[in-house]
This record gives structure tokens, sequence and C-alpha cells, in this order.
């Protein structure tokens, strides 16, 4: 299926590839870094176009391997490769930090690696960056090429600056007097360990050697090395220009008492035309005998390529089992590749980037994050949930979130929490059917006794059943979804009406599950709970022209034409439609609303108009300046529902039109308004109110990759997992001829091709199963497809048309 993209997008700062896998940066100065997040699930590197980031391992700020500071002007913190001529001329490998201007650049962010390419001098120099499959180390593969026509003498140098925990390490003069630094002439190598680790032990706090030892290497023989600081960049020196550097030697200077840098020093001669390769590891190993097999493996140029192989394999098994082919190029690269990566690297595995950098589970956010996993591999879903079932406490109550090595988490009155799991077990089930899961037994923060996912779902629902205003709406506690209402209801009267719609949600979703097994009472009663709530909403809810979002502990409205500022609240109304609240008339009403008071260029605002001045009884929300964040933004994970629920009601071309705003490649086509990269989502894009209006910030630690990805595969092009089967019921614009898509669904392949010959939105009038009719005029039957055997391949054509 796959064919060729002919389009780049290209502006003045990059393109894709032609197939649409690498995003290529013709320049280091874009308008704010443009980075890479690459993770093999443990260990981790962020890369900006400029050549800076930092490495991790299991958790990018308990467990960071070299410093950096977040700062996103100087983008100048990295591990870094200078390069020195015979004739003294000086640059790096990445633009940082010498900031030689180079006769060419080019950043090229890829699927598990990065590489920077660049002319200085007449040498061209390739770095590639990556991390190797289910291994704790980073390998940068450095080739060199004399493109002039006379013998090149060059000095490299290695340079970074150690960290070895928690990161920031702000006060470097007490960390650095815990650390000390080797050097092994046999293994071409550095090492580091650190006597102090932040993490708690039962001999109190700060009381552990930082469990890990680290290790930079090359894999020919350096000429020398340096542990030290003060000798590498000299005493008031700065990094541009090192002493060492300018000097053309290092001082062997390793041991303890010193700021602890790692560089190692290689010479090369380079004839006309020659070209040659060597790679750098830098890691972080349980062992010094573990560290000692790593080193030596990469020793091999050998075993650098084939780790590389390995990487671009599994990226590819994982990213190949859902594929489209649609009319909109920018659609296909995002759903193909892009946001799968985002949400799996930089989201699950990474959990770290650029403007936050995290290391810590948010109970909430990657349970979200793990739906991607469903059509891809859904054991990884089903992992995520038992994790995140273990994080729970007996009484129904979750860590907000919990730090992994330390397990330490927050355990506190955000009242949205907890139901995430069972909301996360839905969708498990909706793909896989596989109810054994409900019987998996895990223990409770608090107690090791072990109980049933089942149980541990029931416990989620029990609690938030217990915590309802007595006007019979959900209370909102310390904050519900949007983390910045976080002091609406802090008296536990104020309520959430999202939240009810949440819980409404699950309600209906929960009794279906309990009906499957033959768990009567509950089912009887959610569906009962239901009902009660439904008509709380619309009747205590309903502002006259759309649903407010919360009260507030003295009862005021939030999100209330009687409001000055936050008159309207997107997930109020979206959510009522998701979650089956709102009737038909009432659903249209809120998104015609919605598209009237919320939608803007970017897509549709968390709320509006933002506030201006902060208020004491809604949070830290109205304390972010007016048009940013949550506070007048598009918040572009909320705004992704938004798409779900204009495709619920069949509107297609609003759908589309609210899914292509949000896409970050049609942002991007204004780079110098938009800033951010534009094959990631953003967290957020300013709203009106702000002077920025458009610009994007927050990109890949958000979590609207993976519901951009969702919202895209099953409410636009309608393809959706249900306990009986495949659904495929499209929401497309009516300019659509068709689409094309292949998916896996229990072990079966699905080649689907959608024709649209009557150029309508919806409806479907005939589905062909295998060349046979399978169904026919199912304009509102929507019915499943049939579930196939595991490892057969099946040919869907499902026409689409008026009845
Ligand atoms: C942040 C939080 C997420 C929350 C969202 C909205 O992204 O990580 O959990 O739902 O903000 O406030």
């Amino acid at each position: 299926m796959r064919r060729k993209i002919l389009k780049s997008f290209k502006t003045k700062y990059g393109y894709f590839s032609k197939d649409g896998k690498e995003y290529i940066i013709t320049t280091p100065r874009t308008p704010r870094p443009w980075i890479n997040v690459i993770s093999n699930g443990d260990y981790g590197i962020t890369v900006s176009q400029t050549g800076s980031g930092y490495s991790w391992r299991t958790h990018a700020q308990l467990n960071r391997i070299t410093r950096w500071e977040q700062d996103l002007i100087k983008d100048e913190w990295g591990k870094y490769i200078y390069l020195r001529d015979e004739k003294g001329n000086v640059w790096s490998a990445g633009w940082k930090p010498v900031c030689h201007e180079p006769a060419r650049y080019e950043c090229r962010h890829g699927i598990g690696y990065s590489v920077i390419e660049s002319l200085n001098f007449g040498v061209n120099s390739t770095l590639l960056m990556f991390v190797p499959n289910d291994e704790p180390l980073e390998i940068w593969k450095l080739t060199l090429r004399n493109q002039t026509k006379k013998t090149k003498q060059l000095h490299l140098f290695s340079f970074f600056e150690w960290c070895l925990g928690q990161s920031p390490d702000w006060h470097r003069e007490f960390h650095k007097s815990f650390m000390e630094t080797s050097y092994d002439a046999k293994l071409y190598a550095l090492f580091a360990t650190k006597r102090l680790w932040e993490i708690p032990t039962d001999r109190g706090h700060w009381n552990a050697d930082w469990g890990y030892i680290a290790f930079h290497s090359c894999h020919v023989k350096p000429a020398s090395y340096d542990g030290d600081k003060e000798t590498f960049l000299g005493m008031y020196g700065n990094q541009r220009s090192p002493e060492a550097v300018r000097a053309g030697k290092l001082r062997k200077r390793t041991g303890n008492l010193l700021d602890p840098i790692a560089s190692l020093h290689l010479t090369l001669t380079l004839e006309p035309q020659e070209q040659k390769t060597v790679c750098f590891t830098l890691g972080a190993a349980g062992s010094k005998d573990e560290a000692t097999n790593h080193l030596k493996k990469y020793r091999s140029l050998d075993e650098v390529d084939a780790a590389f192989d390995n990487v671009r394999q599994r990226w590819n098994d994982l990213l190949s089992t859902v594929e489209i082919d649609t009319p909109d190029e920018a659609m296909n690269l995002m759903l193909n590749t892009w946001l799968k990566y985002q949400a799996i690297s930089g989201r699950l595995w990474g959990r770290t980037a650029y403007y936050q950098t995290g290391g810590a589970i948010g109970f909430r956010d990657q349970l979200q994050d793990s739906q991607i996993f469903l059509p891809i591999d859904s054991e990884r879903t089903k992992q995520q949930i038992l994790l995140h079932a273990r994080h729970q406490f007996q009484d129904g109550t979750v860590y907000h979130w919990w730090h992994p090595l330390s397990e330490l988490g927050l355990h506190n009155k955000v009242f949205d929490n907890l139901l995430w799991l069972p909301f996360a077990v839905t969708n498990y089930l909706n793909e896989t059917n596989d109810f054994n899961i409900l019987e998996s037994r895990e223990p409770f923060v608090d107690d090791a006794n072990m109980a049933s996912l089942y149980d541990h779902c029931i416990r989620a629902i029990t609690k938030a059943l217990e915590r309802f205003s007595n006007r019979g709406l959900p209370l909102i506690g310390a904050g519900d979804w949007n983390d910045g209402l976080s002091a609406v209801g802090l008296e536990m009267k104020g309520e959430s009406v999202w939240l009810g719609h949440f819980i409404h949600r699950l309600l209906g979703d929960f009794a279906v599950i309990a009906e499957k097994r033959r768990d009567e009472e509950p089912a009887r009663m959610y569906r009962e709970r239901a009902q009660r709530l439904n008509e709380a909403i619309n009747t205590h809810a309903w502002d006259g022209e759309w649903y407010y979002r919360a009260t507030k502990d003295n009862g005021e409205r939030i999100g209330s034409q009687s409001n000055l500022e936050g008159k309207i609240y997107l997930n109020a109304q979206t959510w009522a439609v998701i979650a089956g609240v709102a009737d038909h008339a009432r659903a249209e009403k809120v998104m015609n609303e919605v598209e009237k008071n919320l939608e803007y260029k970017a897509g549709p605002l968390l709320l509006y108009p933002a506030y201006k001045t902060p208020d004491k009884e809604i949070g830290y929300l109205t304390r972010y300046a007016a048009g940013m964040r949550e506070n007048g933004g598009v918040y572009t994970h909320a705004a992704t529902w938004a798409v779900i629920a204009e495709a619920m009601l069949g509107r297609g071309e609003a759908a589309y039109r609210m899914f292509s705003k949000l896409n970050p490649i049609n942002r991007g086509r204004k780079p110098d308004e938009y800033v951010a990269e534009p094959y990631v989502t953003s967290g957020n894009i300013e709203g009106p109110d702000s002077k920025f209006y458009g610009r994007g910030g927050w990109t890949w630690y958000t979590g609207s990759a993976a519901w951009l990805f969702k919202a895209g595969l099953e409410w636009i092009l309608g393809i959706r997992p249900t306990y009986a089967g495949l659904v495929i019921d499209p929401c497309i614009p009516a300019a659509w001829k068709g689409f094309k898509a292949r998916r896996h669904f229990r072990g079966a392949v699905y080649h689907i091709e959608v024709q649209n010959p009557e150029r309508v939105n919806c409806g479907v009038k005939e589905i062909l199963v295998d060349g046979e009719k399978y169904a026919e005029n199912c304009l509102s039957s929507k019915p499943a497809l049939p579930v196939f055997e595991a490892g057969s391949t099946h040919q869907i054509v499902v026409t689409l048309g008026r009845p």
C-alpha cells in the first residue's frame, strides 16, 4: 500500500524525507530547538538540531547521566565533539558549542536516531546518534571525509559534564564532592561513579550510592583524556572555546575532588577525499563487568552497524501495524509515523523532552498514552494497565504520579485520576476481547495482598461514586483532568461537570463489562447511577447555551455566561457528546457553540476569554499569562476531543477541519509564527489573547500525540475496535474520493479500502469482505466485520453513500 510521499512540506527550516520517516532540518537556527527524543524504553537521549541535549537511564530526572539545564534560548548544554585541524581552526560536529558557520548543515531527526551532517573547513562530518535496543547506552558514530586536495591532520575532543543522579544538580559544589572518575587504558574508557543518590533508603535520605557506573569510550585508542572541567575549559573559560581544544591536548586529570567531565582526545589523518569513522559510546551500566562487555562489543564497527539496523527494524515493526493512505498527506505522515513515534518514544519510554523534563509516570497520563499500543502491540498496553493497578491504594484512590526507581508518589485529591484505570481497561477490552486481563492479580500501594484487576477497577468506580454533591454532581476536589483547576473544590463542595460526563461514560462502559461477567448487581447499579447522573447534569449543569464547567466551593459557576472571563470551556461540551450525556439536539447545539466561541486558527481553545487576573478560587490555571496553555490557549490534548465529538455527530467537515488545524505539519507552514517542531504535536498553541497568537510550545511531552492518532484513525477514518469486531464507520470530508488503510486486529490483517463515489461525509452503503457482499445499507447500524483467524489477511471494501 505504501506509496511515495510526494509532498515534503518544505519551509525555510526543513522538510520531510521522501518516505516521511525523517525530518530534515537545513539550518541550526530554527526558531526554537527542534529536537528528537530517542529512547529504548530504559536509556534515552534528547538531541536538538544544534547538537545539544542530555542522557538518562530509566528516569530522566532522578537518573540523569549528563548535565543539562533548561534554556531553550541558549540551548547550550550537551554532549559535544570538537574538531580542530592542523591550522588551528576549531569547530564542532553539531553547530553548538563552537557555532562556527558551516558551509552546509543538516540535522535529520529519524525514528530512533538523529544525524547531523555539516561541512566545515573542507571536512564533511556525519554524526549519527542512536540508542541500541535493550542496552543502557548511546552510540555516536562520526564519519569524517576530507573534501579538499590537502592532507588534514585532525584532533577530536569529546566533551560533556557528568550528572549521575538527580537533575538539575543545582548545588554542584555539593554534588561534585561525591563523584569520582577514572581512566582505563585497556578499555579506552573513562568511568564515573557517585557515592550519593537522592533516593531515600531505610538508612535515611542521601545515604545511598548512585547505583551505576557510567562510561564513555571510543572504539579506537584515544591519544589522551581528561575528567576535569577546570583543565578542559580553563579557569573562567567557556565551552565555545575550551583551553584544552585550543592547546590541542588533554591533561589526564581524573579521580575525585574535581568538577567531573569526560573528554577523549583522538588524532587522525585524512588524505584528500579520504573518509574515516570513529565511534563513541556513553552509558550507565549496573557494574564494571557489564560496562566492560558493552565497551568490548562496540569496539567493532560491525556491531555498531548491526545495533543500528536492529533499532530501525524494531521501529519498523512497531510502526507498520497500522498504515493509512488518504488524500491528505499531512495526515498520512502524522498517523503513519510521527504520532506513534512521539507517543511511544517521547511519552511512554522517554517521558521527557525539552519543555518538560519529566521521568515520573502520571497515573492518568501514561494510561492515556498507552492507547497508542492497542493496534500495535496490545500486550504493552496490558503491561501499562497492570503497572498502574499496582499504584492504586486499597480505597480505590491512586497516585497522581509516581517516580520509577524511588517509588515515591504524590497522593492528592485530584478526583479524576483513579478513573483512568477502568477507562484504559475498557479500551483494551474493546481491542482484544481478552477478558482474562480482569483476572490478573495485582497488589495495592498500601496492601501487598493481591486483588483482581476487575476488583481494582470496581474500587476506583466505587470511590468516585462516593464523592458527589447533594445535587448529584461529582465533586472536583483539587482538580480533574484539568490540573490547573487546582483550587475549585478544595473545601469539597465544588463540582466538576466534565467529571460528571466522564463518570457517565465509564458507568455505561463498565455496566457492559460487569454484564459480560454476569455480575448483575454492579451492572444494574451503574446503569441506574448513570441515568441519575445524566439527569443531574442536564438539569443542574446546563447554562442556557452550553454546559458550564464547574462550580466553586461557594457555588459560583465557572465556564458560564455569567462569568466575564472563562465563559465557555471546551471539555464540558466535547465530553457531553463523547459520554452520551447530551441528547442529539443538545449535542449539536454545544458543538455549534464550540465552533462559534472557541474555534480559532489552531483549533478549539480550552476556554475563552482567557483569565487576565488570577483567581484564587479557581487555581493556577488563571495564573498563566492570558492565552497560554490551559488559560485560553489551544490545549492540544483536549482539542483532539473536539475532533472526536464532531465525528460522533457525523460532522465530517468540522471533524476534519479541527484535525487539520491541530496537525503540526499544517501549523508548521508558518514556522516563524508557530516556532515549534512541525513533526510532533505541541502541548499548547497560544490563543487570541496572547500577543504570540499561534505560537506552539511544550512539544513532545503531551498527551495529544496518542489522542490525535486515535481521533484520526478511529473517528475520521472510523476504523474502530469493538467487542464484536472492527467497525468501519468513516466520517470524512465530502471532497475525499476515499482512502485506504491496513490495520492489524486480533492477529489478522485487514486491508481496507473505502470508496466515496457520492462524496458524502459518512454513511456506509455496502461492505464487501474478500469480494463477497457482507452488509448493505448499514447507515446507522454500524456492523462489525468478522473476527478472522490470527495470521490471515483479508480485503475489505467499504462504499459510502446516501440511503
Ligand atoms: C498536563 C498533565 C495532564 C493534565 C493536563 C491538563 O498535561 O500532565 O495530566 O491532564 O496537563 O491540565
